[in-house]
């Protein structure tokens, strides 16, 4: 065990990135991202998700899907690439489980709706395709995943979308090309830097995650986490590892803001 864990008495990593479900800090920010997303699904429409750099969206769709009962709902969720649609198509038949190598974009989009229809009507589950990184996603791609939502079989929307990513996905859902796709959008969230006070309550989630009861942070330490991640989590999570490990070294029990300000150093 790493000597600031001992130090500490800390029984896992601090500030992890991968935080499981059951520690996933429910602010007010993931309710209303929870509540756009359900929105959007129950009527078959697309919802969007922006957010600066490290705010957590990523883990508020995960928090939304790992939420969804198995027996109601198939999530499929994909983590977009800059390539073609048909690199998209790709992902969503191996998410489906239905990998094809060498066929056409038709034929791997009929695939596709296909896998859908069987879903929804054989299986009688309700399906959501989730996009991260959406803002990564050609103009070409927007332009023609609407096509995704149209049954020749029925009108019903079948497949609603979620699209994740930092703000610029904005930009690329306001060109003419994608216009067909934004149409559906009916619901849009975006995540921001917290407030010092919710920092203040994630600092301590995160602490009490790895089982650290007392407050370690004081007051400065925590205004500094604070203006120094501008309130976002996974800058927060840089800074206040390295001033732990910091305040380790130094043998002091208490983070303070100068613990702050040298990990500052180290992290962009
Ligand atoms: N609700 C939360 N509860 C606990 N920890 C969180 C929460 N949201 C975010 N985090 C922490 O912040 C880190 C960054 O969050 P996340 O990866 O979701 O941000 P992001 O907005 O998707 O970032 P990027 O812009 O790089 O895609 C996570 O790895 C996790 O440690
Ligand atoms: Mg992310």
């Amino acid at each position: 065990m790493t000597s600031y864990r001992i130090f500490f008495e800390m029984k896992r990593e601090p500030f992890a990135a991968d935080v499981e479900l059951e520690h996933i800090l429910v602010t007010p920010a993931l309710n209303a991202v929870s509540e756009r997303m359900h929105y959007a699904m129950n009527i078959g429409a697309m919802a969007l998700v922006t957010g600066e750099i490290g705010s957590g969206k990523s883990t508020a769709l995960r928090y939304v899907t790992e939420k969804l009962h198995p027996s109601e709902y198939r999530s499929l969720y994909i983590v977009a690439t800059t390539g073609a649609i048909s690199e998209l198509y790709r992902q969503l038949l191996h998410t489906l489980g239905a990998c094809m190598k060498g066929v056409s974009k038709a034929i791997m989009l009929q695939s596709i709706k296909n896998e859908l229809y069987e879903l929804v009507h054989g299986k009688k589950l309700k399906t959501v395709l989730v996009i991260d990184e959406a803002s990564l996603l050609r103009i070409e791609v927007f332009a023609e995943l609407h096509t995704l939502t149209q049954f020749e079989k029925d009108s019903k929307p079948y497949l609603p979308i979620v699209l994740a990513g930092q703000s610029n996905l904005v930009d690329s859902l306001m060109y003419r090309a994608s216009m067909p796709l934004a149409s559906r959008i009916v619901a849009r969230s975006h995540l921001e830097g917290v407030s010092r006070a919710q920092m203040h309550e994630y600092l301590q989630h995160h602490l009490a995650i790895c089982g650290t009861a007392h407050d370690i942070f004081d007051e400065a330490a925590v205004t500094a986490i604070h203006q120094g991640s501008g309130g976002l989590f996974r800058k927060a999570n840089h800074l206040a590892r390295g001033a732990i490990i910091i305040a380790a070294k130094n043998k002091s029990m208490t983070v303070t803001a100068d613990h702050v300000r040298m990990a500052a150093s180290e992290i962009f």
